[in-house]
């Protein structure tokens, strides 16, 4: 797909997520193949009142590019200014959210809300793109609910605003995150618009997105919770839809391997403490496919500091080639 400068095919992006798109996360994603990757979503008014926190959310360093910034708000007047803000740090392009299904955000006629209200849809979008130079994406769902869906018209009104291109989350703002994705709306939607579309939802295995690609004639797909579960899904797709083959799983000491590495950079850039609290929602990535597991999970939930935790999972590891050294002769012998 094309976007500005990008030229990019097959594209596997990273989604935006709150609370999880951070730079450590985001430069793992990079790292194992993600194509573009994006902050979680910015508050506009937070931007424009200058609050420390929001702009921290937009913070990236240059390894990440090609690197979107996604806003969100229910003002015209607050989105231009915190699509200007935005700017400034020069990301590649600023997306906008129109898809966010939480009470709060819709209720301030932000996110989803919008698809209630296309004509400020369209205002909002049209005014980001023409008050920055960059381009401007718009990430939405298929529509308020099954009875409303009405994403080839939106499609069409977000591709004359300007916008260069458009994500899809193949469910409806009623379905929140829960629920079958419905991807049989976009080959319609690709052939009413001219712009890259991107197609978002329940992508969590290389079969699964090969399966998009060819269903749907997306130009890309976005990953969000499957990225989470597991962050080498960039790399795993990227060869199955090169080749028609799985790359080979992680064994147990690669995921332990990169989970030293982010925990390392998440303590680096947040400060210890912080850093290891914000970490723990990707214990249930790095730990899994092994006995015991879930017991480990859950004690290192109780540590702040880093280096505990690398001496109870080298414990661990060590109890476990333990028994697997005692057990081996046994099941030879059973043999
Ligand atoms: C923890 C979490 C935080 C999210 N935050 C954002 C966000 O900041 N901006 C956004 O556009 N979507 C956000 N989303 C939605 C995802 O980007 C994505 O559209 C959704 O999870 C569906 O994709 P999936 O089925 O691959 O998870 C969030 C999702 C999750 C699970």
């Amino acid at each position: 797909m094309q976007l500005g400068n990008l030229s990019i095919s097959n594209a596997v992006l990273l989604a935006p997520m709150e609370d999880v798109t951070d730079i450590p996360f985001r430069l793992i994603c990079k790292r194992l193949g993600a194509d573009i990757v994006y902050t979680e979503f910015v508050n506009s008014e937070g931007l424009i009142r200058h609050s420390e926190k929001t702009k921290q959310k937009m913070m990236f360093l240059p390894e990440e590019r090609p690197f979107g910034i996604q806003i969100y708000g229910g003002g015209e007047g607050s989105m231009e200014q915190a699509a200007r803000i935005a700017e400034q740090l020069q990301p590649d392009l600023i997306d906008i959210n129109c898809g966010c299904w939480v009470r709060n955000v819709v209720g301030h006629g932000a996110g989803a809300g919008l698809l209630k209200d296309l004509p400020k849809m369209q205002r909002i979008i049209a005014t980001v793109v023409n008050s920055v130079r960059l381009p401007v994406t718009v990430k939405t769902r298929l529509g308020w609910d099954t009875e409303s869906i009405n994403i080839i018209d939106v499609a069409r009104m977000i591709e004359d605003t300007g916008a260069k291109a458009l994500t899809i989350h193949c469910r409806t703002r009623a379905q929140g995150h829960k629920g079958d994705p419905d991807y049989s709306w976009i080959s319609a939607v690709k052939r009413s618009v001219t712009i890259p579309i991107i197609v978002n939802g329940g992508i969590d295995t290389p079969e699964r997105a090969k399966d998009v690609f060819e269903t749907t004639g997306c130009d890309g797909i976005m990953i969000a919770r499957g990225a989470i579960q597991n962050p080498w899904i960039f790399a795993e797709v990227k060869h199955f839809l090169l080749t028609g083959k799985r790359l080979p799983e992680p064994s147990f000491e690669q995921r332990l391997q990169l989970l030293r590495e982010h925990l390392h950079l998440s303590a680096q850039h947040k400060g210890e403490r912080c850093g290891v609290i914000e970490f723990r929602k990707h214990y249930s990535g790095y730990l899994c496919n092994q006995p015991g597991v879930s017991k480990l999970r859950s004690e290192l939930m109780h540590y702040v500091e880093v280096q505990p935790i690398f001496d109870h999972i080298d414990r661990f590891v060590k109890v476990l080639t333990t028994d697997i050294t005692t057990v081996e002769p046994r099941e030879s012998l059973a043999a």
